[in-house]
């Protein structure tokens, strides 16, 4: 399974990477037939610290006001060489070795679509990180909700943002990570509410609730975690993020991660939920829900990459040969990991048949 999920994600980028070549006709459809899991919630509730924190690296912009502008497609793809390195799709010869520079690059890619401004762009950055550190996994971070404009936005912003958030998560391939912080009252939730209006049943929203260390003395939010006052199809994860002072000390993720574990089994209130709380624990069980997502539907994505493939071919056979353009070669990439996808499934297949589960 780890090879299709690999596989997947290859093909997302890959789809993405042809960008305005775009011309076979099945290849939206495809891109957005294969899953991927998008962060919800207010403003400055915690999802890009969320994010960060599953992908065990600093790169995020973070910090209170809205911080996150556009959206930031970020694909995690495991591999097996110790170096890890990052890049931007709009930068594709550079490769970022360095974190400090991802996280400047974000900010000034940001900028240069909105300007220093408050605006918002629904124009999405794609940033590819590769690592033997993480799981594979495609992310979407997104501005969060707000409820007035502040000086510098305009009025629409509050319904521009609700229209963004909500063209991501209607795909009934995304998963929706629903972010609320446990220092407010979760029937104001404005991740609940949203992902609740897509998702009413709840198939597709895993609930993290952020801010943990930060609720009232005397309150504490055993009764959301064991799924009483709240209930969502899957259990809600407990997360304790770094505070802003842990940002400006430049806490690093180990020892964030460290203290984050040691938060819950010292705690009297959450040491019986130790083993299901936490950002590593919500990085496995995304991988692993994600896997299960894919599994599911991977009779219908491959119909529809036989499809690309046949479209593809056509598409090829269209643009003449030898093909030199930009567009073949893209083309080429595409059809090559369609292939390979075909191939692992048809073995997955096999395995079924003979009975083995794979
Ligand atoms: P976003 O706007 O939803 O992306 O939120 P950010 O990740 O940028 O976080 C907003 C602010 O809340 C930052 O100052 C973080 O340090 C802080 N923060 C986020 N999660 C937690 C948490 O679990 N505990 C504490 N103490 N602070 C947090
Ligand atoms: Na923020
Ligand atoms: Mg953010």
């Amino acid at each position: 399974m780890e090879n299709l999920i690999s596989l997947v994600n290859k093909l997302q980028r890959a789809c993405t990477a042809l960008g305005d070549h775009g011309e076979a006709s099945s290849l939206p459809t495809l891109w957005d037939s294969l899953p991927s899991i998008a962060v919800v919630g207010g403003q400055s509730s915690g999802k890009s610290s969320v994010l960060e924190s599953i992908v065990g690296k600093d790169f995020l912009p973070r910090g209170s006001g809205i911080v996150t502008r556009r959206p930031l497609v970020l694909q995690l793809h495991k591999i097996d060489q110790s170096k890890e390195y990052a890049e931007f799709l709009h930068l594709p010869s550079k490769k970022f070795n360095d974190f400090v520079a991802v996280r400047k690059e974000i900010s000034d890619e940001t900028d240069r679509e909105t300007g220093q401004t408050k605006q918002i762009s629904s124009v999405p950055i794609h940033l590819s990180i590769y690592s033997p550190n993480v799981v594979n996994l495609t992310l979407v971070d997104l501005p969060g909700l707000t409820k007035v404009a502040v000086d510098g936005q305009s009025e629409s912003i509050v319904q521009d943002i609700e229209d963004m958030l909500r063209a991501y998560i209607q795909k009934p391939n995304c998963i929706i990570l629903a972010i609320s912080p446990a220092n407010q009252d979760l029937a104001t939730s404005d991740a609940i509410k949203m992902s609740r209006e897509v998702d009413p049943t709840g198939e597709r929203t895993i609930g993290v609730l952020t801010k943990i260390d930060l609720m009232d003395k005397g309150t504490d939010a055993v009764d959301i975690l064991e799924g009483k006052s709240y209930r969502l199809k899957f259990p809600w994860v407990g997360v304790v993020n770094r505070s802003q002072q842990d940002i400006n000390k430049r806490v690093d993720m180990t020892s964030a991660r460290r203290k984050e574990r040691e938060y819950f089994s010292n705690s009297r209130e959450y040491k019986h939920l130790t083993s299901r709380m936490g950002s590593e624990y919500l990085a496995k069980m995304l991988s692993k829900h994600l896997e299960g997502v894919i599994k599911s539907r991977i009779p219908g994505i491959q119909s529809l990459i036989s499809k690309t493939v046949a479209d593809l071919e056509a598409e090829l056979t269209h643009l003449g040969k030898p093909i030199s353009s930009d567009a073949g070669g893209k083309l080429l990439v595409i059809m090559d990991i369609c292939r390979a996808f075909d191939q692992i499934y048809k073995e997955h297949l096999d395995g079924m048949r003979s009975g083995g589960e794979k």
